[in-house]
């Protein structure tokens, strides 16, 4: 994965973010350690996303993990016995990285996990957490709970049981096996696959055809599907309606027919 210049840092530089043309970047940043997540790791991520939400210019975050090994190894067992000893201490541990992790689950632009090598434990579930998810050949993902005595929580599970269903999701849980990206392919926990020196050319050409695509139709497709995903009595059909509403009688969708009539390249301004 390419340095990319100007990053801020966050976490003592162990979270970097960066923005230009409309794509933005959350690199982890602990390669020593595989890039697991401590607890200011996971304090950064969430500064780092709520900047980049909050950048009018950012249509489409990346997240990818620094050093070339790994996306991100897991919560950083290090600081277990001092922060998650006991169900208290693990409540409390769990309320400072839901709180980010929740940030991710209902972020309103389009997010992509570029992964390069080890995707495990809290890795996994950053990566389900994004839109979507590329990864390079040799990359290996996995949720260890089982050999370290870790229970993982409805949210953590959600995610898995929807990308996999509930047999492999039992089988990954059940043994904490590792499985390799073309497996992960097979099984619909990625959606593609890259050799690893094409993998970050491939996830920025997607994310500039995101960038540059309707802001709005993109917003009602995400908050569509993730409408789909719920339980029918928790789904709000309002806020389908609402953003399907402001889509069609959007500036952008005028530009879109307009674009498409004259035979040019449309240029849209999320209005
Ligand atoms: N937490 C804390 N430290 C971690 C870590 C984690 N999740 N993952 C890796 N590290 C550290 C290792 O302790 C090692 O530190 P050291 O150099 O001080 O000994 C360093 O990162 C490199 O790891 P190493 O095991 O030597 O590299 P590897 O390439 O052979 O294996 C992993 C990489 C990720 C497969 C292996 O480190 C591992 O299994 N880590 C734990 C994964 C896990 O259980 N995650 C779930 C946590 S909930």
């Amino acid at each position: 994965m390419p340095d990319l210049p100007n990053e801020k840092s966050y976490a003592d530089g162990k979270i970097l973010q960066h923005a230009t043309d409309g794509v933005g970047v959350i690199t982890f940043n602990n390669p020593d350690k595989r890039n697991a997540m401590s607890l200011e790791m996971w304090e950064g991520f969430g500064e780092a996303l709520t900047a980049l939400r909050d950048d009018d210019a950012v249509r489409v975050v990346i997240l990818r993990g620094a050093g070339g090994k790994a996306f991100v190894s897991g919560a950083d067992i290090s600081q277990f016995e001092k922060s998650r000893h006991n169900a208290a201490a693990s409540e409390e541990y769990a309320r400072r990285s839901v709180a980010q992790r929740a940030l991710l689950a209902d972020y309103p632009k389009p997010t992509i996990a570029c992964i390069q090598g080890f995707c495990l434990g809290g890795g996994m579930q950053v990566a389900m957490l994004a839109d979507i998810r590329l990864a390079a050949q040799g990359s290996q993902f996995g949720i260890p709970a089982a050999k370290l005595g870790i229970a993982y929580g409805f949210d953590g599970l959600k995610h898995l049981v929807s990308l996999v269903g509930p047999s492999w999701a039992r089988l990954l849980m059940y043994t904490g096996m590792r499985i390799d990206s073309a497996e992960a392919l097979r099984i619909g926990l990625v959606e593609r696959v890259f050799p690893e020196g094409e993998l970050w050319g491939e996830t920025m050409a997607i994310a500039e055809t995101i960038s540059q695509n309707a802001p709005l139709a993109i917003k009602a497709a995400k908050i569509t599907i993730a409408q789909v995903l719920k339980d029918e009595s928790a789904r709000d059909m309002g806020a389908i309606k609402t953003i399907g509403t402001a889509c069609m009688d959007s500036a952008d969708f005028r530009e879109g027919r307009q674009a498409f009539m004259e035979k040019r390249k449309p240029k849209f301004s999320g209005r």
